[in-house]
């Protein structure tokens, strides 16, 4: 039997990220997100949704641009740190013990130990209650080497991020299949 209950925030588990961005006096802030997906092939585009009572919201508004990192599993105790504090009263890369590395297109720092590392500039905002919805594009990514393999495939599961559901935070566990092993692609691989 199905339990209908009002409506919420279900599609679970989301991704988790860290995003960074410029800060005041040259010291650029983390805020943790779940609220982050991708929502455009070509251009690449995805998206970050923000409470405007975030210190992160007044830099992104400012900065109009920013780098979202994907951590490891391994990272969630800093992960949560920087979902707890924020950039008002600690300087979290300092504190948390992540490296800022010079970005490309982006004055934001990439996070030197997280895997993969996405520089967007915001092309879309949008007031929609809690949260304010920043659509980005890519304009750079980058990649630990052994995240890829000798031919530059992306291997997820050496990436090995993790979900956020509920107030949880998940592995990801194993591969479950291909794209198309159920029947003749129509579709690019890649939505
Ligand atoms: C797992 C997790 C996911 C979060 N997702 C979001 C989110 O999507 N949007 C948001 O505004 N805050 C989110 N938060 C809360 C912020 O990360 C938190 O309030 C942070 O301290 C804000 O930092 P700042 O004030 O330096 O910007 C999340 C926190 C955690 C721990």
């Amino acid at each position: 039997m199905k339990i209908a209950r009002k409506p919420s925030a279900a599609l679970l588990p989301t991704p988790v990220v860290l995003l960074s961005v410029t800060g005041e006096a040259d010291t650029p802030n983390i805020i943790t997100l779940a609220w982050a997906g991708t929502v455009c092939s070509s251009p690449p585009m995805l998206s970050v949704a923000i409470r405007p009572s975030r210190y992160s919201h007044e830099l992104v508004n400012a900065a109009r641009e920013f780098v979202v990192n994907v951590p490891r599993a391994a990272q969630v105790e800093q992960v949560d740190l920087a979902g707890v504090w924020s950039g008002r009263e600690h300087d979290k890369f300092a504190e948390i013990g992540f490296t800022a590395l010079p970005a490309t297109q982006v004055a934001a720092p990439l996070i030197a130990e997280c895997p993969v590392n996405i520089e967007c500039v915001v092309r879309h905002q949008l007031t929609l209650g809690t949260h304010d919805l920043y659509i980005a594009e890519i304009v750079a990514t980058h990649y630990d080497e052994d995240v890829l393999d000798s031919r530059g495939r992306v291997l997820t599961g050496k990436i090995a991020t993790m979900a956020y559901a509920e107030g949880e935070y998940w592995s990801l566990g194993e591969q479950l299949g291909k794209y198309g092993q159920a029947s003749k692609p129509l579709r690019p691989k890649n939505g």
